[in-house]
C-alpha cells in the first residue's frame, strides 16, 4: 500500500470512469474528490494529477452468503470490501484548459484524497470575492466572483422551506460587503432582518470563517402602503404622480388595456398638456371624462383605481435614492394587493433600467423574490411586470444591471428570464415539472444531477455556473445577519394565549408637504366600506383589475385651484386605501 493512498484502482478502467477498492472509508465517500497520478501515456507532458469524484459506493462480503444470513447475525466483518465508482473530471493543462486523459489509468494505481489547490483549479472555483460556503464534505471555501454573479444574473431555486431566502441573504451580505447597490423586492417582509446581527453557535461561525454582523444603516425598508399598515418600514415608497405620460400609465396598467383605451388616454393627456404646465392624474381623469365614447369609462375606472391607492405622489421616491453604493433598499410589499405589486414592480423596474442605461445610478443588482409572481411563464398567469423583467434579464448585463431571481416554482417562471441566469444555486427540488424546468435551462445536467437535487439535505445547495466545470455541492455558510423567514410554529401559537387585537388604525396620510394636486370630491365608493371606523376588516381585499365591472361614477369637474391634499376626499380615499392594501394586524 502506497503511503497516504485511500484506495487502489482495479478491474476494467476507462477514460471517463474506473473502480477503486477502498482502503480508507473515512476519505472515500459519495461525492468526495480524489486524485490519481496519470502516467499511462509515454508522453511525459501528460503525466499529471487528475481529479475525480466518487459517484457511487458499494460494500459487500464474499464469505457472508445468503445461507449464512439465514443462520442469523454476523459478528466478524473483517472481510468486508468497499468498492467505489470514480468519475474522472480531468486536469488543467499549461494553458489552463480542462483536459481528460485519453489513455485509461492502469489497474493497481493508488488514489489519494484530492488537495484544495487541485480541486479548486480543476473545478474552476477561482473566484475569490464572495464566500458562500464550503465544498460539501470538505473545508474548501467556495467563492464566487462579484462581476460574474451580478453581470450574468443568478437564480436561487428550491422547493418551499429549503433555504432560498437564507441563501439569497448570504449572497446579499457578500454583495453589501463589496458596496454593491441592491434593490430587493420583498413580498414577505423577510429582508429587513439584514439589519440585525445574526445568532448562532460560535462553532458554526468559525467553521465558515465569518463573524456575526448586522447591516443596520445600510438597509432601508420602504413601504408602498403606509407606516400605519407597515410600522416596521423606514420610508414610504411612492411613484411619480405628476405630469404622467401615456407610457408611464400604460406601464402600470394591466395588459387588458386595448388600443382604443390607450388612444383615449393619449388624446386626454395631449389636451391637458396644452392647458396646464403641471398636471395630475385627476386632471387626466377629468379630460378623459370629456371623451364622447363609452370606452372612456374603462379608462376612468382604471385611472381612479390607481389614484385611490395613493401610490402616486408629487414627492416620488427617486431611483437615485434607492440605488446607492453600499445600500440595500427593501421594497416591503406587506399588505399590498398582488395586482398593485405587479404595477409597482413594472414601473419601478422600468425606471431602474432606464436610469442605469443613462448612467444616473451605479451598477448593481435587482433582487426578485417569488419571481414566478412577477415574471410568470406564459400560460400560468399574466402580469404587467413580465416584460421589463425579461428585458433586464436579456439586456441588463450590457449595462451592469444584474438580477437575482428567487423562486420555489421554477416551472412557472418565464423561460426567457430563467435561461439568462449564468449562476444557479439550487436546493432541494422534488416536483418533476420543476426538475424538468431546471434541467432544461442547464447545460450538461445529467439524470445524476436530478437525482441529487431530490435528495439534497437542508442547507446544501448545488451550484451551477458558466465559470465552473461541473455542478458542485456547497454547504451554504451561516448568515452573518439574522434570518427573517422563520416558519411559524403553529402548535406553539395554538397553545399561546392570544392578546386582544390592536385598536383599528385610523388612516391619516402623513405625507406630503409640497404643493399637491386637488383631489376631486370622491364619488360614492363602490366597494363596501366598513360602516364604522372601529369595525374589523378580516379579509385582505384584492384590488380589482381595471376594466372589470364596477359602479362607475361620473367624471369630475376640474377645480380651478390646487388645494393641499388633506381634504375631505382624503378621508374616503383613506378607507379605500385600507380596502386595497388590506389590513395587517400581525
Ligand atoms: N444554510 C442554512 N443554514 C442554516 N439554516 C438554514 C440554511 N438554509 C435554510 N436554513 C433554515 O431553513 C429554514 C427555511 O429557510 P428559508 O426561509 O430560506 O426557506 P425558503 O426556501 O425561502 O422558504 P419559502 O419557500 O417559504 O420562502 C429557515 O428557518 C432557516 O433557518
Ligand atoms: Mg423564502
Amino acid at each position: 500500500m502506497v503511503r497516504g493512498s485511500v484506495g487502489v484502482i482495479f478491474g476494467e478502467t476507462g477514460t471517463f470512469e474506473f473502480k477503486v477498492m477502498v482502503l480508507d472509508s473515512s476519505k472515500v465517500y459519495r461525492g468526495a474528490y480524489v486524485k490519481v497520478w496519470h502516467d499511462a501515456s509515454s508522453d511525459e507532458k501528460d503525466h499529471t494529477w487528475v481529479l475525480g469524484q466518487v459517484m457511487a459506493i458499494k460494500r459487500y462480503s464474499d464469505s457472508f452468503s445468503i445461507e449464512e444470513a439465514m443462520k442469523g447475525q454476523r459478528t466478524d466483518k473483517s472481510d468486508d470490501k468497499i468498492v467505489a465508482e470514480i468519475m474522472i473530471i480531468g486536469s488543467r493543462d499549461e494553458l489552463g484548459m480542462l483536459r481528460a486523459p485519453v489513455i485509461p489509468f492502469s489497474p493497481g494505481s493508488p488514489i489519494f484524497a484530492a488537495d484544495e489547490g487541485l480541486t479548486r483549479s480543476v473545478l474552476g472555483l477561482t473566484g475569490n470575492e464572495m464566500s458562500i460556503g464550503l465544498l460539501e464534505g470538505t473545508n474548501i471555501k467556495v467563492q464566487l466572483s462579484v462581476n460574474s454573479l451580478v453581470q450574468k444574473h443568478c437564480s436561487i431555486l428550491a422547493k418551499t422551506g429549503s433555504g432560498k431566502s437564507y441563501t439569497a441573504s448570504v449572497l446579499l451580505e457578500e454583495l453589501l460587503d463589496h458596496n454593491i447597490p441592491l434593490l430587493i423586492l420583498d413580498p414577505h417582509s423577510e429582508y429587513s432582518s439584514l439589519k440585525v446581527e445574526g445568532e448562532g453557535s460560535q462553532e458554526d461561525f468559525s467553521r465558515f470563517g465569518v463573524k456575526p454582523k448586522g447591516y443596520g444603516s445600510n438597509i432601508t425598508v420602504y413601504t408602498p402602503a403606509n407606516k400605519a399598515l407597515n410600522p416596521d418600514a423606514d420610508e414610504l415608497f411612492r411613484l411619480n404622480g405628476m405630469n404622467l405620460t401615456v407610457n408611464d400609465l400604460t406601464a402600470i396598467f394591466p395588459d387588458n388595456f386595448s388600443t382604443t383605451h390607450t388612444g383615449i388616454l393619449y388624446e386626454a393627456i395631449q389636451k391637458v398638456r396644452t392647458e396646464l404646465e403641471t398636471y395630475t392624474i385627476d386632471d387626466i381623469i377629468f379630460e378623459v371624462g370629456n371623451d364622447k365614447s363609452k370606452a372612456k369609462w374603462i379608462v376612468i375606472n382604471a385611472l381612479e383605481q390607481i389614484r385611490d391607492t395613493n401610490i402616486l405622489s408629487p414627492n416620488p421616491t427617486s431611483i437615485e435614492e434607492l440605488f446607492q453604493k453600499g445600500k440595500a433598499s427593501v421594497i416591503d410589499f406587506k399588505g399590498v394587493a398582488p395586482e398593485l405589486q405587479s404595477m409597482i414592480v413594472a414601473s419601478l423596474c422600468s425606471s431602474l433600467f432606464e436610469s442605469r442605461k443613462l448612467n444616473r445610478i451605479p451598477p448593481g443588482m435587482l433582487v426578485v423574490e417569488e419571481a414566478h409572481n412577477y415574471a410568470p411563464e406564459k400560460g400560468f398567469s399574466k402580469t404587467t411586470s413580465t416584460d421589463i423583467l425579461r428585458t433586464i434579464a436579456s439586456e441588463g448585463r450590457k449595462f451592469g444591471l444584474g438580477m437575482m431571481v428567487i423562486s420555489q416554482r421554477p416551472a412557472r417562471i418565464d423561460k426567457n428570464v430563467l435561461s439568462q441566469c449564468g449562476t444557479q444555486v439550487i436546493m432541494k427540488v422534488t416536483n418533476p415539472n420543476d426538475l424538468k424546468a431546471i434541467s432544461k435551462g442547464l447545460e450538461g445536467v445529467t439524470s445524476y444531477v436530478e437525482e441529487e437535487l431530490m435528495r439534497l439535505p437542508p442547507g446544501v445547495a448545488m451550484l451551477v455556473s458558466n465559470e465552473i466545470e461541473r455542478p458542485v455541492l456547497v454547504d451554504i455558510r451561516i448568515r452573518k445577519s439574522k434570518h427573517g423567514g422563520e416558519s411559524v410554529n403553529v402548535l406553539k401559537a395554538a397553545r399561546t394565549v392570544t392578546p386582544p387585537p390592536p385598536p383599528e388604525i385610523t388612516y391619516n396620510e402623513p405625507e406630503p408637504s409640497t404643493p399637491a394636486p386637488v383631489r376631486r370630491e370622491m364619488p360614492p365608493v363602490s366597494v363596501p366600506v366598513a360602516a364604522n371606523e372601529n369595525a374589523t376588516m378580516v379579509d385582505v381585499p384584492v384590488m380589482e383589475v381595471p376594466g372589470k365591472e364596477k359602479d362607475l361614477a361620473p367624471p369630475p369637474k376640474r377645480k380651478p385651484s390646487r388645494a393641499p391634499r388633506n381634504e375631505a376626499g382624503n378621508e374616503a380615499g383613506g378607507k379605500l386605501f385600507k380596502k386595497l392594501f388590506g389590513r395587517t394586524d400581525n
